[in-house]
């Protein structure tokens, strides 16, 4: 069987925020990529046979002393290199040519004319918008490359090395402002790299049903699914894969939304027939979250309970081998095996079907490789039902970080029926896909309020929804007027206890998408 990652994409991260971007991109045109650090070694690099490698942007200065070192042994290879914004600076300070870290930067929109013919442009206007973001810039062109393009900004724009098949671009091509990004990525990969489209929902799904049936032999495997798209769409491809050797379990924690638990175990049976074990933990879950308002103590109580009802669970399920998980690409990029970056920790995020570490099963993440929409894709191709593969992300320790302050029946309930109407209601007006994750939050305050003459002393629900590419920074989506009223007095005449709705405003930075 073919490799569906050879002739792919090596990106080599120097911690460009739009470092991902560039992986999809290039993705969404069939060709494998991946992403890895600067400094790997050459065997890691060429695993996979790539068709050519691109150099990322990055926060630093190549000038600095602590810029980040890399392979030099890089630019010995005889494939195709393109290099992005700090790429470009590095192409040319390694190539004996000078950076100027002292003004001249560019951020934001900028227009470049092309000076020279090239396959990079091909299918360009002499003259188009682009995306800069850039301190630094490029003071000459170094011998053997030649200049293609400058901004409007009288910065250098874009150099090749025809001789060596290698280039370079200040701007970023990966980001959609850029008029023609995507022609010059897809000039990249297919004129110049000769890349191979092989990365399909349908050539992936085949190889991975290969390489598991390959991995498990006659053993059993055991799926923590959550009812949200990842662990359904690892739990599916196992199946597919493997039948009945496969055990598929659900640990509700009481903190789903409403139906939840009930709807995934429908969805998993409709057309797969996998069958869910479910296990109702919440009893325990609610007895150890009583009293606790701190969001990280909760989460850090909901993380360790799991572990424990999993552990539970797992324990009567004997004869298991392997444990499979849905963790995804941007968990692999994020936990380090990409970049070391050193960040604050925000919030201690956990996984539903997440590890428990001293487990003795060995582990099986069939969807590793992929991002959130290739996941969806792979879902939908697999026949599960179109509500399960785009419902929005639902975080682990669930409503337990939207019930601000304490988390009770009650208030699970109150706040799992608000949700639900508002739900409902995107569904309705069509509004459901056009948002990235949409959600409510039962928030600690009661206001004063006037229903039917009475006097009301009631709770407050604010409604949350975003657009996002990735959940790493989401904009406030502009909610219709007609659709916010529907929802507000859906909800305060049909949830007892709420009396007032408000709508999130904030985006990400500064606010995070979860409350808590
Ligand atoms: P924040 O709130 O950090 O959320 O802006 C970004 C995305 O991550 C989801 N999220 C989680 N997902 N376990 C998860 O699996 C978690 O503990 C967790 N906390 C937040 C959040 O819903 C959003 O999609």
């Amino acid at each position: 069987m073919n490799n569906i990652k050879t002739g792919g994409v090596v990106i080599i991260d120097f911690g460009s925020q739009y470092t991902k971007l560039i992986a999809r991109r290039i993705r969404e045109k069939k060709v494998f990529s991946e992403i890895l650090p600067p400094n790997s070694h050459m065997d890691k690099i060429m695993i996979n046979s790539p068709a050519a490698i691109i150099l990322s942007g990055g926060p630093r200065s190549v000038n600095d002393i602590s810029a980040l070192s890399y392979n030099k042994e890089l630019f010995q290879l005889e494939i195709p290199i393109l290099g992005i914004c700090y790429g470009l600076q590095l192409i040319v300070k390694s190539h004996g040519g000078e950076i100027d870290s002292d003004g001249g930067g560019e951020y934001g929109l900028a227009t470049i004319d092309i000076k020279k013919d090239s396959a990079l442009f091909h299918g360009f206007k002499s003259s188009s918008r682009v995306w800069m973001s850039h301190g630094d810039r490029a003071l000459n062109v170094p011998r053997g490359w030649e200049l293609l393009a400058v901004s409007s900004n009288g910065v250098i724009a874009a150099i090749e090395n025809k001789a060596k098949n290698r280039f370079a671009t200040q701007f970023h091509p990966e980001v959609s402002h850029s008029e023609y990004g995507s022609v010059l990525i897809n000039n990249f990969l297919f004129k110049i790299a000769r890349c191979s489209a092989n990365w399909t929902s349908a050539k992936f799904i085949n190889e991975k049903i290969h390489t598991i049936r390959k991995l498990v032999g006659s053993n059993k495997v055991l799926v923590g699914v959550s009812g949200g798209v990842d662990s359904s769409v690892a739990g599916a491809l196992i199946k597919k894969a493997i039948g009945n050797q496969m055990v598929a379990v659900l640990i509700d924690h009481g903190l789903m939304r409403k139906n939840e638990a009930k709807e995934c175990k429908n969805f998993l049976k409709e057309g797969l027939d996998l069958k869910i074990n479910l296990y109702d933990e919440s009893d325990i879950f609610f007895s150890k979250l009583k009293g606790v308002l701190d969001p990280e103590k909760k989460r850090k109580i909901i993380g360790k309970q799991f572990i424990k009802s999993f552990e539970k669970v797992s324990k009567k399920h004997r004869d298991i081998s392997f444990l499979a998980q849905g963790t995804l690409y941007p968990d692999v990029i994020e936990s380090g095996e990409s970049n070391s970056k050193t960040a604050n920790v925000i919030k201690s995020h956990h996984n539903v079907g997440g590890l428990p570490k001293k487990m003795k099963f060995k582990l099986i993440e069939p969807l590793r490789e992929l991002f959130k929409d290739e996941v969806r894709n792979i879902g939908y191709e697999l026949g599960l039902n179109k509500l399960l593969v785009f419902r929005h992300p639902f975080p682990g320790p669930g409503l337990g970080v939207r019930i601000i302050g304490e988390v009770t029946q009650k208030r699970i309930k109150m706040l799992q029926n608000s949700d639900k109407i508002y739900i409902d209601t995107l569904h309705e007006d069509g509004l459901y896909d056009d948002i990235w994750q949409a959600f409510a939050i039962l928030v600690p305050i009661k206001t004063v309020g006037v229903m039917g003459d009475q006097r009301t002393y009631e709770n407050l629900i604010a409604l949350r929804a975003v657009t996002s590419e990735d959940g790493m920074t989401a904009d406030w989506f502009k909610m219709p007027n007609e659709t916010l009223q529907k929802i507000s007095s859906k909800i305060i005449n049909n949830v007892k206890g709420v009396n007032r709705v408000v709508y999130d405003i904030t985006s990400k930075p500064p606010g995070t998408i979860e409350w808590e």
